[in-house]
This record gives structure tokens, C-alpha cells and sequence, in this order.
């Protein structure tokens, strides 16, 4: 009886826990390891300040008319004979690179903020004519409207994470025309708003595929430990079709010799749990990946998943019930190798391989999702990572659309990555300025992201003030540091606050009982820059910083790690001091050609004399 019982209540759980999950249609995951073809590459570009292709002259779009006519865009018009009028040509236009963004690829595009519309033509025979397509991209900033063969598929709003829908109905064998009007144009209302100090790279900035799945496909799954059991695995498992329901899915973990077969619901989706002993725990010394396999009627997908459990307890952080210290570095997403926008396999290995140089084994993504390389490498690599959704500054905190939209960039990255050993903390935002309706939004997010996600845990990069008015005491005091598992601020005492020697007059009075984290500190450096200690944007400045911030620091006692800022020099259009800055952050410990900074290797030597579980 009681066994029933709690199966029945267990299925409400996984049920409700799916429902809540699925809330994004169709969103293909892992299509990693699905058969797809790339439409990377050249694709034909037209620049349109004026959304000349999208509106009429009486600025009403055109896809809201029966007949669009040949202004439109989406249409890909060809002139019918030497009469008809047509004034705009695709093929006739420029290329450009996909996945890119389109300010380092083209220079007089460099600063340009609004519509580019893109065209992708090509052929395609299904394996089967039974199966269903999709188009998914991993990442279009900022707004993406999509059209396939002159209709509209559909808009996604985020630059940051992925989206897919489907063409079955529309796809042809051969001259099929995929066009996107990508518009990065910056707004009040959006996530991130009008104010970033990174630079708002447009384009179509990463992989873009065509996935064929069969016409019940294994739509989604999760399947991680269960935090309060380390022995058991569970989670649910998804199909999408037509016929799912009542239907047999084999989950297959051979090196565990796992091979347990479960049953879908009405909706097709089936809870998992399953018992192991013999589980060889995934961590930073031990990034031990398991290829899970789930078999359907008619499908079947792989993935290598790493079984962990992270928690906290008190002011400690744990992995697998073992206190760890996150021995941090942030990173923002763009190419060490190529500039502009990072997208490639090759980017993600070339930071992370700094990041483990520095004696890392975590990384701070900032400050909106990176692309799927980034948190498949470092599950491969064993470094642990703090994911973040661009609830960035000072966004519309009453505006009920940027919450829904800031809840939806966090649903799709928590789609993405939950299968990911290496992702242990959601972050809700970075330094966003108290008040109530903030406060609101924060905790609606947080609370959204348990739902979806209870084996995590929940940060964000707060901002510290005075202890009860004195500035030498500093402090955290706001009151979403009441939801968060992990407490995590930023600091930069001896840049923006004061000069080096001020780390050594400042004490720290952190009154939660959390786990306490830097997300932040650092200064800035021009390479090659030397100069006494105390001269601004030398490598010697920077390097005091972090020599007096480490000592300051080690007075915190919940310290449980910290991501200094940044790995790289990036890019930002705020920064435009000559011959200094030049639209570049410059508190990166490694130039933005590779160099490396004095105080790289005062982090580095510190790192390696810090041991992580103590
Ligand atoms: C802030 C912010 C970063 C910014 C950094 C800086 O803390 O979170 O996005 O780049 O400070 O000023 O360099």
C-alpha cells in the first residue's frame, strides 16, 4: 500500500516537476548527439536601419498582410520579368560568416545596433519520410524573427540561449530559403536593458542546424542524482509525437550495468528512478562522464552524464559531501582566437585551458549563458560552473514582459544545461540596485528555478555597503541574500574604492550563515604597462590589487571561494580611455592577444598553494 502510495506521489512530483519544465515548446536538448545537419557558414546578409523589409511605408509589418508583397523581406522576391520591380536581392548580396557576430566581421558594422536580415538557401532530403525537422539555433542576439520558405516560423526574444522550431510541413527537396531578421537594438524594457559594460554583438552568433527526429522523438529528459540520496538517479524523461503515451522507454547506463525500462504517462513523459551502489561520482579530480543511452519505440538518444551531488551546509560548500573551495576565474564569451563573439569548440577549450593554467577549478560565466562547448568541455575537464541569467543592472523590474522574458533566458539555459555535471549554480543577476519590485522579481526567478531545478543551487553577484555607516567595516546587506543557498557579491576596494593599501584598513562583518562567495574584484592593466605600484593601468598596480584583496579576503570567515574579474580583456564600448582602454576592458589577467600579466601569476601561485577541500 504505502509502496503505491508514494510511487503515485513521486509521479506528481516528476509530473509537475516536467509540466513546469516543458513550458518551452518543443525545445530540443542534447542536440549534441542528434543526427543534424550544420547551415553554419556563408549565409547573404542585408543591413536595414530603417526595417525597410519588415514594414511598409506606413510602418505596418508586412507579415500581418495576407499579400506581403514584394517589400517584404521574407519573401526572397525574385523579379518575375524585366518589368517587376523588386529592390532587394539576397543572393546578389553580401556574405557572412555564421556563427558570428557581424561587428568584427565587418567594419562598417562595428558599431551598428539594429536589424540585419539573413539568408540561408539550401536542399534537403529526409532519411525518412515519416520523421519530423527542426531548425534550432543555439543563440541569435537579441530579437530573431524567423521565416522558412516565405512564412514565419516563429520569434525568440534573448541572445543568449537556444531555440528551435519546426519546418516538416513547409520543407521542400531542394531550393528551401531559411531567412532571419536578427535586430540587437538595445531597450529599456529588454534583458539585458540599454546599459552593459560588454559589447552587444549582433548576428547570428552561434551553430545553427537542421535536426531530424523520428515522429515520436525523445523530446527532453533529466536525469541527475537525487541531492538527499546519492545512490539513487532519477529524473523523467520526455516523448513528443503523436502516440507517447503508455509507451516503453529502455534507459541504459551500461558501465553501470543499468538497463531499466519505464513507462509514459498520458503525456508522454515517464519518471526515473533508479538504484546504484557502484556510482563513480563525477567531481573536479575526477570528471567521470557515464554515457546514458534512452531507447523509444522509435527513437534513441545518448549523452555522457556525470552523477554529483552539490549542496550546501552552514557556511560550507559541498560536492558529494565534501567541502570544496572554488578556486575561481569570470569569463566573458569571446574568442581568444578569432575575437568578437566566442562560438567554436576551439574558444571554449582555449579559455578553459587558461582557466586551468590559473589553478582553477571554476569559472564564473558573465554575465548571460555561454555557448553549450563551454559547459560540455568543462564537464569533460572537471571545473565546476556558476551559469548566469542577464538580469544585468538596472532592468524594468515592474514590467511584467521583462520579467516574463528574464524568466524564459532562464527557463531555456536551465533546459539546456541540467544534464551537466559541471553547472552547479544558477545565478539570478549581477549588482542590480535594491528595491522592492527588484526584490520581487529576483525571488518570482529564484522560486521559478527551484521548480525546474531542485539538485542546484541559487546565487547571484550582489553589492556590499558600510556595516551600520562605517566604511571600514563592510557588509551585505539586502535582503535577497535571505534566498540564495550561496551568498556572492562583488568588490573592488583599491580600484573603484580607494588604491591598494585600503584592502589592508577594511574588515569584513558578513552576518548570513551562507557560504560566501567573490564574484567580483580585480583592476585594471594595459599589457606591457609597468610602473610603480601605484600608478594607475600598470601591470604592478593590478598585481597589488590582487596581493592586498587576497590578504584582505582572508578574513572572511564563510569565504568558500571567489571569480576575480576577468580571465580576458574584453570588449566594451564604455571603456574609452586612448592608448589605454581603446573599447576594452582592461582588467583582464591575459591581454586580449594571449599575454599574460604579472598579477596572472600572483593568482595562479596562490591558487596553487591553495588546496580545495580545505
Ligand atoms: C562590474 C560589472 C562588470 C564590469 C566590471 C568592471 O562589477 O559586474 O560587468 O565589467 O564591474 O567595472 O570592470
Amino acid at each position: 500500500m504505502f509502496k503505491t502510495y508514494r510511487k503515485v506521489l513521486l509521479s506528481i512530483f516528476v509530473f509537475s516537476f516536467c509540466i513546469y519544465i516543458t513550458a518551452q515548446e518543443n525545445l530540443l536538448i542534447n542536440t549534441y548527439n542528434r543526427s543534424s545537419i550544420s547551415l553554419n557558414g556563408d549565409w547573404n546578409y542585408i543591413v536595414d536601419p530603417y526595417e525597410n523589409g519588415f514594414y511598409n511605408y506606413r510602418y505596418e509589418p508586412f507579415e500581418n498582410q495576407t499579400k506581403p508583397g514584394n517589400g517584404a523581406f521574407f519573401i526572397n522576391a525574385k523579379p518575375k520579368d524585366k518589368t517587376d520591380l523588386v529592390e532587394y536581392d539576397f543572393d546578389l548580396s553580401d556574405v557572412i560568416q555564421v556563427p558570428s557576430d557581424w561587428n568584427t566581421q565587418k567594419e562598417n558594422l562595428f558599431y551598428y545596433e539594429g536589424t540585419v536580415w539573413y539568408k540561408k538557401s539550401f536542399d534537403y532530403v529526409k532519411m525518412n519520410q515519416d520523421n519530423r525537422v527542426f531548425v534550432y539555433f543555439e543563440a541569435v542576439n537579441y530579437q530573431a524573427d524567423v521565416y522558412f520558405n516565405g512564412e514565419k516560423l516563429g520569434t525568440h526574444i534573448g541572445g543568449f540561449t537556444p531555440f528551435n522550431f519546426e519546418v516538416t510541413e513547409l520543407l521542400k527537396e531542394s531550393d528551401n530559403f531559411l531567412i532571419v531578421k536578427v535586430d540587437n537594438k538595445r531597450k529599456k524594457e529588454a534583458v539585458p536593458t540599454l546599459n552593459t559594460d560588454w559589447w552587444n554583438y549582433g548576428g547570428i552568433t552561434r551553430d545553427v542546424k537542421l535536426v531530424e527526429v523520428s515522429n515520436n522523438y525523445i523530446q527532453d529528459y533529466f536525469i541527475q542524482l537525487n541531492p538527499k540520496n546519492n545512490q539513487q538517479i532519477r529524473g523523467f524523461v520526455q516523448l513528443n509525437g503523436t502516440d507517447i503515451s503508455e509507451k516503453e522507454i529502455l534507459v541504459s547506463i551500461p558501465e553501470l550495468k543499468i538497463n531499466t525500462k519505464v513507462l509514459t504517462n498520458e503525456q508522454g513523459i515517464a519518471s526515473i528512478e533508479i538504484k546504484s551502489k557502484k556510482i563513480n561520482y563525477w567531481s573536479t579530480q575526477n570528471p567521470h562522464l557515464y554515457t546514458v543511452i534512452l531507447t523509444s519505440e522509435s527513437d534513441e538518444i545518448k549523452d555522457q552524464i556525470g552523477f554529483r551531488t552539490i549542496k550546501t551546509s552552514g557556511q560550507e560548500i559541498l560536492l558529494n559531501d565534501e567541502k570544496i573551495f572554488l578556486k575561481g576565474i569570470s569569463i566573458h564569451e569571446e574568442s581568444p582566437i578569432k575575437g568578437g563573439r566566442g562560438s567554436t569548440i576551439e574558444d571554449a577549450q582555449q579559455l578553459l585551458n587558461w582557466a586551468k593554467e590559473l589553478g582553477c577549478n571554476y569559472v564564473r560565466l558573465a554575465h548571460y549563458p555561454h555557448n553549450e562547448h563551454m559547459v560540455r568541455l568543462a564537464d569533460k575537464m572537471g571545473i565546476l560552473v556558476w551559469e548566469e541569467n542577464p538580469v544585468y543592472w538596472t532592468i524594468a523590474w515592474d514590467n511584467i514582459e521583462t520579467y516574463k522574458n528574464a524568466e524564459n533566458q532562464l527557463t531555456e539555459v536551465i533546459n539546456r544545461d541540467k544534464n551537466r555535471a559541471s553547472v552547479i549554480i544558477w545565478s539570478m543577476a549581477n549588482e542590480t540596485p535594491t528595491s522592492e519590485p527588484r526584490n520581487i522579481f529576483l525571488t518570482n526567478l529564484a522560486a521559478h528555478t527551484r521548480k525546474l531545478d531542485p539538485t542546484r543551487l541559487i546565487s547571484a553577484a550582489l553589492e556590499q555597503s558600510n556595516f551600520e555607516g562605517n566604511a571600514t567595516i563592510r557588509t551585505i546587506h539586502d535582503s535577497f541574500a535571505d534566498v540564495v543557498d550561496v551568498l556572492s557579491f562583488n568588490q573592488y576596494v583599491g580600484w573603484y574604492d580607494g588604491l591598494p593599501e585600503k584592502c589592508g584598513q577594511i574588515t569584513w562583518k558578513i552576518t548570513q550563515n551562507k557560504p560566501v562567495l567573490i564574484s567580483e574584484f580585480g583592476a585594471g592593466a594595459k599589457v606591457g604597462l609597468h610602473g610603480d605600484k601605484l600608478t594607475r593601468w600598470t601591470e604592478e598596480y593590478q598585481e597589488d590589487v590582487y596581493i592586498q584583496t587576497l590578504k584582505m579576503i582572508e578574513g572572511i570567515e564563510q569565504l568558500q571561494g571567489f571569480s576575480p574579474w576577468i580571465l580576458v580583456d574584453f570588449r566594451s564600448p564604455r571603456r574609452v580611455l586612448p592608448k589605454i582602454q581603446d573599447g576594452w576592458n582592461r582588467k583582464g589577467l591575459i591581454s586580449e592577444d594571449g599575454q599574460k600579466k604579472k598579477a596572472f601569476f600572483i593568482l595562479k601561485n596562490y591558487y596553487d598553494g591553495k588546496n580545495a577541500s580545505n
